[in-house]
């Protein structure tokens, strides 16, 4: 087993809360073992740019305050993957070498990657080509990723949604309004069912279950017919318009990411009921904020133990929490096996049991 000196972290995809717990977490049992940890500036970036961006993580990081603080001290990014790298006119190129040079330069026994299942993939086949020493953190608000039950950054958000639909319901009360809630949460309605059950939501709309804007409307009416003079709908961002087209919102310097079915929904709940709507779009508020306590505790958790399983020299792992423990799983099968919500799961059988209507 080669000994181990030096070890990289990167962050790498969308920020979420607890990435900086990670750091500290990493830091903290890295020195343990006498080992210097190097932080690698925003994901495989860092590693392309000349000179490589780095900095030395010391004792001095694992202050309290970066336990508390939302985003990444490291920096991160969700474009640019060094297998189809775009240039400036609009090619895309492999830019694999230069990473792997990059990490070469940084004399590194191993690395550990935090990332969502874009980036964990991608990190995964350039640790393949230039023999890297990987160990996988999982992070993603929207809690996609399988064998794990839950990703870090995923409970602040939940959090953020719910205390959202607490900030919604005394407005919507008051002007008699239903209030529309889009969620992030990617291809997977977790964030929306979690955060409308534990927020008391009436309708909870996700892209795992077909709805119908009748049945929708029909239970609007239905809280009316009952004295109810308010109504709370939650929807999943990748949730499609009744005939099946995606939502799309473009940006400038990034790929189109969901965006529209809000108000969408909002339309038609208006036009079908006669009610008064409104829209909140959460966005990036929900990736931003201090970190909950269990994604603090998951971050502390999941960076001690991938920093041990460098010390036994077991790769291409990642670490995830199952039955109340950290374990860690193939890298492979984590990125491989989504995890969407099961429509026969408890929580949706929850829902339905709390005549909240999914659409169907
Ligand atoms: O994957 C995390 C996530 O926040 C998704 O929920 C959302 O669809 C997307 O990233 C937003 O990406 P961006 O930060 O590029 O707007």
């Amino acid at each position: 087993m080669q000994t181990i000196r030096r070890i990289g972290i990167l962050t790498s995809g969308g920020d979420c809360a607890g990435l900086n717990a990670v750091i500290r977490a990493v830091v903290h049992r890295a020195d343990s073992h006498g080992w210097q940890v190097v932080g690698i500036h925003n994901g495989t970036a860092g590693l392309l740019a000349r000179p490589v961006e780095y900095e030395e993580l010391g004792l001095n990081v694992t202050t309290n305050n970066i336990l508390r603080m939302g985003g990444t001290i490291l920096g991160t990014t969700n474009k640019g993957d060094p297998f189809a790298f775009p240039t400036a006119d609009g090619h895309l190129i492999d830019r694999t070498d230069e990473v792997i040079d990059g990490y070469r330069q940084l004399g590194l026994d191993a690395l550990i990657g935090i990332g969502g299942d874009g980036s964990l993939r991608i990190l995964r086949d350039l640790a393949a080509k230039g023999g890297i020493r990987l160990v996988a953190i999982p992070k993603t608000i929207d809690n996609d990723l399988g064998l794990t039950e839950v990703s870090i950054g995923h409970e602040t958000a939940v959090v953020t949604a719910t205390e959202a639909l607490d900030h919604l319901q005394p407005t919507a009360a008051s002007h008699s309004r239903v209030m529309v809630l889009e969620v992030m949460g990617r291809d997977a309605g977790h964030i929306a069912l979690v955060s409308g059950i534990a927020g008391g939501a009436d309708v909870i709309l996700i892209p795992e279950i077909p709805y119908s804007l009748d049945r929708i409307a029909a239970k609007i009416e239905n809280l009316k017919n009952r004295g109810r003079n308010f109504a709370l709908v939650v929807v999943a961002e990748a949730v499609k318009t009744e005939s099946g087209e995606a939502l799309l919102t473009a940006h400038t310097g990034g790929k189109p990411t969901y965006g529209g079915i809000g108000q969408y929904i909002s339309e038609r709940i208006a036009d079908l009921t006669g009610a008064e709507t409104r829209v909140t779009v959460l966005g990036h508020v929900q990736r931003g904020g201090t970190p909950e306590p269990r994604d603090r505790l998951l971050a502390s958790a999941f960076g001690v133990h991938a920093v041990d399983l460098i010390a036994a020299g077991k790769f291409d792992r990642m670490v995830a929490w199952q039955n109340r423990q950290v374990v860690d799983v193939p890298i492979e099968d984590a990125i491989t096996q989504y995890q969407a919500v099961d429509p026969r799961g408890t929580l949706v059988h929850t829902a339905r049991g709390l005549g909240i209507c999914l659409g169907d």
